[in-house]
């Protein structure tokens, strides 16, 4: 298992098993939200223009080299993802997160960074990116980009003046050992990384295989990578490097920036006194032993670095466009507690957006199971004092939720499923470019056509992240409509002449189109837009459903989903959320039977089948 997919199972410090009885413990209703004014509910309603437009916004992630090619390169860029805005308009994009597309040697693809004040030539000027901060804000459409904080390039020139000596203004920038005398006893793939008959400090792994340390001659030290060679740890107890951060982040929002996704951000600190990690049972996909994680991972020092942030961040104005500056969280964590903390707890001082990978990631490995989804969602709505959820159900690192969560026989309506649950609850919606047209993963089947290294070190166990990250399908004629460059830095996948934006949006079935309707009513029904949430129907195994309280002057809405492979029928109860009503009018449904459907009886729903109703 790779280091984020062992984070989303839980592997991590402090993580627990699926299999737990709680997981099947049902869950208390939860009382209905404050419900906001009338005349907030009106303002809200517009997209996004006031200071809590995170709260309902749909985040679009974008990974740069994989959107549009403008240039015929083979490699998306800027001006091709501005080229595309109007499709992100007319889907209903709040904000898009870019992913890194700063000047990089590319190990990473971009996440490791040797500017972060500048862009990167493969991916257009920083005149692009003032054109595409522009062009966006004509549509209402906010740009946040992917802050690499963890770590930077071993090519910054931060890192070539550190790694110069031990003397340099910068020594300190990055996380440096003398490391101990080496011992024959050691891991193997710690003495790997010996030098000079010395060997790494203690056990620690980088999360993309082998020892975190590389030794560099010139200070006769190591220093510590917790991803590859090439990305070294920024030390963060320094605070001329968080001075350095900070002032990067102004640097981008006085251009216009509504906010930040942080890389990697649990992994800030490590401890002062470099103890080996316990070691669990098992090997990696990259066959090292596995570790806890707890002298790496999630230290409580790195809350203080996040309410520093938090303060930059709100010094900027809230209202007008881009308004509140937001901080979104790459929080893979293992419960909802400790979620809890990265929002600040009651004080809500840090991230306003961790993101929840409890649901959509490590979810998956209960599939749709309703009772394990229920639990979640109402812990992330009752137990972090208020704040505002965000759900994911793909990014770049993951195999796609399609995959992941389709049953090869019902993948259509899994699909749509999914987007009903991403999109009516009340958590702010994080989507993956490709989601909505139901793009599939596809892994190289030969390591020679690996680009990831983790896939060309790790083959055939860890095959990389290749498959997720291939080019956007556009249209049906050559290469999707994607580039015009005859061979793309990755192949299309072989089903976009089926899969694609051109023909979904012709397709009033398509899951294009369901995206485009659930989001269009996540803008304009105040219960959707606005409401508290109410878990109803909540011994039910199979058939997760909820109701979204009515703001004042407006009409509950109430979601049905069968997360099952068999039909159910479901008769609904909505006294614990305060609703009496018993009259139904169908806002969208994929049950052509359920379309006129008008009573909170006799619901039937055929296997992923969903509904989504007004109460009248
Ligand atoms: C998390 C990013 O999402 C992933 O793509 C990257 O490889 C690591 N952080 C290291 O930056």
């Amino acid at each position: 298992m790779s280091w984020w997919m062992r984070a989303a199972a839980g592997v991590v410090a402090g993580g627990f098993g699926l299999a737990g009885a709680g997981l099947m413990a049902q869950v208390a209703a939860v009382p209905p939200a404050t419900p906001p004014t009338a005349a907030e509910v009106q303002a809200a309603a517009k997209p996004t223009h006031d200071a809590t437009w995170w709260k309902h916004a749909v985040v679009y992630e974008i990974y740069p080299r994989s959107f549009q090619d403008s240039n015929g390169d083979g490699v998306g860029d800027l001006n091709g993802i501005t080229q595309r805005l109007d499709y992100l308009q007319k889907l209903g994009v709040d904000a898009i997160w870019i992913a890194p597309m700063f000047p990089s040697p590319q190990v990473d693809f971009g996440y490791d960074v040797s500017d972060y004040e500048a862009v990167d030539p493969q991916y257009g000027s920083l005149a692009d990116m003032d054109r595409l901060i522009k062009e966006a804000q004509k549509r209402n459409i906010r740009i946040c980009l992917d802050w690499v904080v963890n770590h930077t390039s071993d090519k910054h020139k931060w890192f070539e003046e550190s790694a110069s000596s031990r003397t340099n203004p910068k020594a300190d920038w990055f996380v440096w050992n003398d490391g101990k005398p080496l011992d024959p006893n050691a891991p193997e793939y710690v003495k790997k990384a010996a030098h000079d008959g010395m060997m790494p400090p203690n056990n620690w792994e980088s999360g993309f295989g082998g020892s975190a340390w590389e030794w560099v001659p010139a200070r006769k030290q190591f220093y510590y990578h917790k991803f590859y060679i090439q990305q070294p740890d920024l030390n963060w107890r320094n605070p001329a490097v968080e001075k350095a951060m900070f002032d990067g982040m102004r640097f981008w929002m006085d251009r216009g920036v509504a906010g930040f996704r942080l890389d990697a951000v649990p992994t800030l600190f490590e401890d002062p006194q470099n103890r080996d990690e316990p070691v669990e049972a098992g090997t990696n996909q990259q066959g090292d032993p596995n570790l806890k994680g707890i002298y790496t991972d999630n230290l409580p020092e790195v809350h203080g670095v996040i309410r520093r942030m938090r303060q930059v961040v709100d010094s900027y104005p809230k209202t007008g466009f881009p308004g509140s500056r937001v901080l979104i969280g790459e929080t893979y964590l293992p419960n909802t507690a400790e979620l809890d903390q990265w929002y600040g707890g009651a004080s809500q001082n840090e991230l306003q957006l961790p993101m929840d990978m409890l649901i959509g990631f490590r979810g998956n490995q209960a599939k749709l199971n309703v009772p394990y989804l229920r639990r979640y969602l109402t812990e992330v709505e009752t137990e972090v004092h208020g704040s505002q959820p965000l759900l994911v159900f793909d990014n770049h690192d993951n195999v796609r939720s399609h995959d992941r969560y389709g049953d090869g026989v019902h993948d259509a309506a899994i699909d749509r499923a999914i987007a009903t649950m991403l999109l009516t609850s009340k958590a702010t919606a994080l989507m993956y470019y490709g989601e909505e047209l139901g793009m599939v993963t596809t892994t190289p089947t030969r390591v020679e056509d690996v680009k990831d290294p983790i896939g060309i070190t790790g083959w055939p166990k860890e095959k990389g992240r290749d498959g997720e990250r291939t080019p956007m399908q556009w249209n049906a004629s050559t290469d999707a409509g994607f580039s015009t460059a005859g061979k793309m830095w990755l192949p299309v996948p072989p089903d976009y002449t089926t899969v694609n934006v051109a023909g979904e949006e012709k397709d009033p079935a398509s899951l294009l189109k369901w995206y485009e309707k659930l989001i269009a009513l996540r803008r304009s029904v105040p219960a959707l837009h606005d409401g508290g949430v109410v878990f109803v129907d909540t011994a039910n195994p199979d058939v997760l459903s909820y109701v979204r309280t009515a703001p004042t002057g407006a009409k509950p809405v109430v979601v049905s989903m069968n997360l099952s492979a068999q039909p159910q029928t479901v008769k609904l109860d909505m006294s614990a959320a305060g609703v009496s009503g018993t009259k139904l009018r169908t806002l969208v449904t994929d049950v052509p039977a359920l379309e006129k459907h008008d009573t909170t009886s006799d619901i039937e729903l055929p296997p992923y089948g969903s509904l989504v109703a007004e109460v009248q």
